[in-house]
């Protein structure tokens, strides 16, 4: 009988944990937190912190492959690029001006104008081809970015927005 008390007594000790125990398990728990969080925050500092932007200029051409009264809808840079004559070409930017929808261009147009509008499918702005407001919500024109030839094609660069009367370039 006393014998079984004691296998008793050693199973009862064995389940028990002492504050000591309980103290050492905490610490070290939080140690681990501790060094993974450390182990994160080194690998993110030395890992290269590279900005991948899209540049600002760009080019598209040679001319010739650009047919007159065709549009380059550029999704990378988010411009439209027209040929409306034999050498006349401008870009207008596809982000509406309203809250910033990527636009389409829509080659049927609406009534009124048939050569085609570019639409936006958030809540309804339309615009010309030159980027004017035909219908709103969108509470100005489009961007219309400067546009100049080199070396038989076009350059454009999106950090330059000029007017309607300066958008144009003919060649
Ligand atoms: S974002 Fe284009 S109409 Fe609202």
């Amino acid at each position: 009988m006393e014998d079984k008390d004691k296998i008793n007594n050693h199973n009862d000790s064995a389940k028990v944990i002492t504050r000591r125990d309980f103290f050492n398990k905490i610490g070290t728990t939080a140690t681990g937190v501790v060094l993974l969080g450390s182990l994160g925050v080194t690998l993110d500092f030395l890992s290269p912190n590279v900005l991948l932007e899209i540049p600002k200029e760009f080019k598209i051409g040679p001319l010739e492959n650009i047919q007159p009264d065709s549009v380059i809808d550029n999704a990378e840079h988010h411009v439209f690029i027209f040929r409306e004559h034999p050498g006349s070409f401008y870009a207008v930017s596809s982000i509406c001006t309203h809250l910033g929808c990527n636009t389409k261009w829509n080659p049927a147009g609406i009534e009124g104008h048939p050569e085609g509008v570019i639409a936006c499918p958030c809540h309804g702005s339309i615009f010309d081809k030159k980027g004017n407001v035909l219908h709103g919500p969108a509470p100005r024109s489009l961007d219309r970015f400067l546009v100049r030839v080199e070396n038989d094609k076009l350059v454009i660069n999106t950090d330059e927005i000029v007017s309607e009367d300066k958008m144009i370039v003919k060649v």
